[in-house]
Parts: structure tokens; sequence; C-alpha cells
């Protein structure tokens, strides 16, 4: 039985991160049994080393740049609450935010958001959030609204013929790539996200997409069920994109590939609606300090930690 008498709140050390990382499953499967997609044996002894062997470099990753990253502990110093963000070009995202299902519901949250994502701070504030109505009635009074719905859409990857006229330059890890990157990420949300970009091109395939020479969009292959981002500028050219990404993971013989899609990104839900994709019934919400990212030509990071 976990003790809940005091709880303190400490910076994140490196050394917290098995057990943060245990917490955040064991709150994210109590979430999803509550919703009903996992059944309760499920919920309590959710998957958590096969995770960390695909999410590990992920959380190291966010972890060795996070703008806070802070846990609770109770009285007798085990890990029963974690919150961390990440600001890149002046954005602050929170990517994690998760309390001991035991000890949910008693202020611990709060306490925890306070420090990892304070009132005020940040050019401008994004959250992907769960639809648990205790995140969504903290976050909506923490200076972010709702904006749009995303969902996961899957299926066996085809090999597509491709005749859209756009060619795919293989983005090679260094400082090219993430400037070019780059610029499109600020066109569409309105913020760079150079560290990311750096860990997803060791992570994933990333590809420039070009017509007559123009850079029109990027896009990030499948890594097993994650893929993304993908962005184009004008959100008419997001099918091709999808469709490359689609291409390379049936030429890599993956048994399924995933988009996770803003559902205000009209032109790719009906474009893989129309291509036989499946909604997964997990949605998330998009919620930020404006209407500003232009969410209807972007395709989101998985796992679903940052936009
Ligand atoms: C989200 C989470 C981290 C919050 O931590 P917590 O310790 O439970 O949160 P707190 O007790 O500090 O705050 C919950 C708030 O929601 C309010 N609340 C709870 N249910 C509510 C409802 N149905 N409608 C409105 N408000 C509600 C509470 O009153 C409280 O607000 P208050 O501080 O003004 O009283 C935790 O519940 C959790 O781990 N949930 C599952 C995982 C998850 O979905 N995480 C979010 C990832 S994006």
């Amino acid at each position: 039985m976990i003790s809940t008498t005091v709880t303190t709140y400490r910076p994140f050390a490196a050394t917290d991160a098995p057990e943060a990382f245990a917490v955040f499953r064991r709150s994210l499967f109590d979430y999803l049994h509550r919703i009903g997609m996992v059944d309760a044996e499920t919920a309590a002894n959710p998957p958590i080393e096969t995770a960390w062997a695909s999410q590990g470099p992920w959380i190291e990753h966010l972890a060795a740049t996070a703008a806070e990253n802070w846990i609770a502990e109770d009285d007798v110093g085990r890990v029963i609450g974690w919150a961390l963000s990440v600001e890149r070009d002046g954005a602050l995202e929170l990517t994690h935010f998760f309390v001991e299902p035991g000890t949910q519901a008693r202020g611990i949250g709060r306490g925890l958001l306070e420090r990892a994502f304070p009132i005020g701070r940040g050019k401008h504030r994004v959250i992907m959030a769960t639809q648990d109505p205790r995140a969504l009635a903290l976050y909506l009074r923490f200076g972010v609204n709702y904006i749009t719905t995303s969902m996961d859409m899957v299926r066996r990857p085809r090999a597509l013929e491709m005749n859209s006229g756009i060619t795919f330059e293989r983005l090679t890890p260094g400082d090219e790539s993430v400037r070019a990157v780059g610029d499109i990420e600020a066109a569409i949300l309105g913020h760079r996200r150079e560290a990311d970009v750096r860990f997803l091109l060791g992570n994933r395939a990333g590809w420039l997409a070009r017509r007559d020479g123009s850079v029109i969009g990027f896009a990030f292959g499948a890594n097993g069920s994650n893929s993304g981002p993908i962005a184009s500028l004008d959100p008419s050219d997001i099918p091709p994109l999808l469709d490359h990404v689609e291409n390379e993971a049936a030429a890599a013989g993956l048994e399924e590939v995933y988009f996770a899609v803003p559902m205000m990104n009209d032109v790719a839900v009906r474009h893989l609606l129309a291509g036989g994709f499946q909604i997964e019934p997990f949605y998330v919400k998009v919620l930020a300090d404006s209407r500003s990212m232009q969410l209807d030509r972007w395709v989101h990071t998985g796992p679903a930690f940052i936009i």
C-alpha cells in the first residue's frame, strides 16, 4: 500500500527514469482500463520492459533536453508522479504528466503541473492530452484551449504507385537537415524543434519533399508502430507524403503503419479512409494557447509525447 501523507516534489534525476517510466505505464494503462480499452488484468500488469525498449530513447532524449522535469514522491521516497516539459524556440510543451493510480485526485498532479507547466511561461503552450477528465480539468485552467482531436489510423502497408511528380530526398543527420525541417516547422507550427529533429534523424528515416526543385514538405518514416511528423506547406500535398511513408513501410516489410492524424487535417483523414486505414479508438486532444498552428497540414510525431 502506497502511503501519501506527505508528498515531496523534487527535480528528476537520471536514476529516476525506470521508476518514473513505470508510474507512467501503470497510470496510462489504468486510464485505458477506465475507458474500456484494456482489461483489468492488463491494467494491473502493463507492459513496461517492452515499452521501454521502444520509448526509452525518447525518455532519455526528452529528459536530457527538458525545460522542467519533476518527480513527486511519497513519505517513504517512492516515485508517485512525474511531469516533464520541453521548451523549443520559446514554445513550452508538456510531454509527460502521470500520477500513480492509487494516489490520483488528491492534488499531487496540480503540484507537479505548477512546477512543470507554470502559467505564463512560454511564447506558446502546447499539450497532447489524453481525455482523462482529471488531466483536462487541470490543463484547461493552465493557459491552453481545445484545438483539435487527433487519432491513430492504421493498416498493413501497401506498395503504392507514386506518380505525384514529387521527389523525396533522404535527410542525413546534420545541421542542414535540421535547418530544412525547422524552416517548415517554423512556417506551420510557429516554432522550430531543433533538438527533436536531431533526435528524429537518428531514430527513423526522413525525407525532404520537392516539386520542381522547391521544397514542399518533409516526412519522417515508420519506426515500429510510430511514424511522423509529416508536414506539407500546402495541405493538398499531404497525400503523396503519406503514400511515400506507407510505401517505404511496405518495402521494409512492416506489418502495420500508423499515422497520428489531427482530425482538422481533412485531406489526410479523407485520403487515409479512402485507402482503407482503420481508426484506432485512442483519441487525444491537442490543446494550445492559440489557434496559430496550422494542423490542417500536419501529421503528428509518434509516440504522442510531442506534437
Ligand atoms: C492527470 C493526472 C496526472 C492528474 O493528477 P491528479 O493527482 O489526479 O490531479 P489533481 O488531484 O491534482 O487534480 C485533478 C483536478 O481535476 C479536477 N477534476 C477531477 N475530475 C473532474 C471532472 N470530472 N470534472 C472537472 N474537474 C475534475 C479535480 O477537482 C482537481 O482540480 P482542483 O485541483 O482544482 O481541485 C492523473 O489523474 C493521471 O495520472 N491520470 C491518468 C493519466 C493521464 O491521462 N495523464 C495525462 C496525460 S496527457
